[in-house]
């Protein structure tokens, strides 16, 4: 089968984009190691993926896990970053700024010290994806703090493709996509706002996680990309 001596790691690999990524690459061949902070929430993506894969429980915020993760874990070639973080959110002029700093070290942080802890094993002819969102890229009110959060990896991006080379790095930038991500909100508010974001959106709805995991899939695949921000958001960042 096609890329089945190649090892794919998905951080965040137990939920959502995450879970479905592993999938999307596991069909395709790989050998894929899945990590989240729950080993509970490991042994159900397990089961979901109904195949062998490696898991691994340690949070992606402390560095001395990350690092003991990286140094156990030998070569591999590829790594997907879908940690997440949902801090942010709300209009500037009340936007508890302390937020917007803790969004930061919810999500990208752990990002980026995973990326930089990668690096002495990762294969020079690999990839890394990072998982970013449609709000850095979105003129739209009450969206400044999480944008700002999310701008990092955007900026980042080209950055490290050119000083990393000849490892890819590219970033996956989701809309709004029906995930786990979202049940801090009960069942008919989730519905409400995805139907809003849903009737706003292009193609007429939310997106599913399986579209964002095609679209890493396809990054990581293709060894002639890098340095590229792929939005996958069905026209919302035209619309909103
Ligand atoms: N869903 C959306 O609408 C949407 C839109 C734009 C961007 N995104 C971005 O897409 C990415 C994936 O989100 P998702 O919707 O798939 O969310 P999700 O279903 O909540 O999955 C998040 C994954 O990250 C893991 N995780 C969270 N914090 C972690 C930490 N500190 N250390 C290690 N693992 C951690 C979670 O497992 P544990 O909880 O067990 O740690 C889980 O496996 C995130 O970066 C998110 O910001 C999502």
């Amino acid at each position: 089968m096609e890329n089945k001596n190649q090892h794919a790691v998905v951080i965040g690999g137990s939920s959502g984009i995450g879970l479905a990524t592993a999938t999307a690459l596991h069909q395709r061949g790989y050998a894929v190691t899945i990590t989240g902070r729950n080993e509970e929430k490991l042994r159900d993506a397990v089961k979901a993926l109904d195949t062998a894969v490696g898991t691994a429980a340690f949070d992606g915020g402390k560095p001395g896990e990350v690092r003991r993760f990286f140094d156990g874990l030998g070569a591999f070639d590829h790594l997907v970053l879908c940690l997440s973080g949902g801090r942010g959110l709300g209009p500037f002029a009340t936007l508890d700024l302390a937020e917007v700093r803790a969004g930061v070290d919810e999500k990208i942080w752990p990002q980026l010290s995973c990326a930089q802890a990668a690096l002495p094993t990762i294969s020079r002819n690999g990839s890394i994806t990072f998982v970013s969102a449609v709000s850095a890229q979105l003129a739209a009110p009450g969206i400044a703090g999480i944008a700002a959060i999310n701008g990092m990896l955007l900026s980042v991006t080209p950055i490290l493709a050119a000083e990393l080379k000849p490892l890819r790095i590219n970033t996956v930038a989701p809309g709004v996509i029906d995930t786990p991500w979202w049940d801090f909100l009960p069942a008919h508010q989730r519905q409400a706002v995805f139907s809003e974001y849903g009737a706003k959106t292009p193609v007429g709805r939310v997106g599913r996680p399986e579209e964002v995991a095609e679209a890493i899939t396809s990054l990581v695949k293709n060894g002639f990309i890098t340095g590229q921000v792929l939005t996958v958001d069905g026209g919302l960042r035209y619309a909103a």
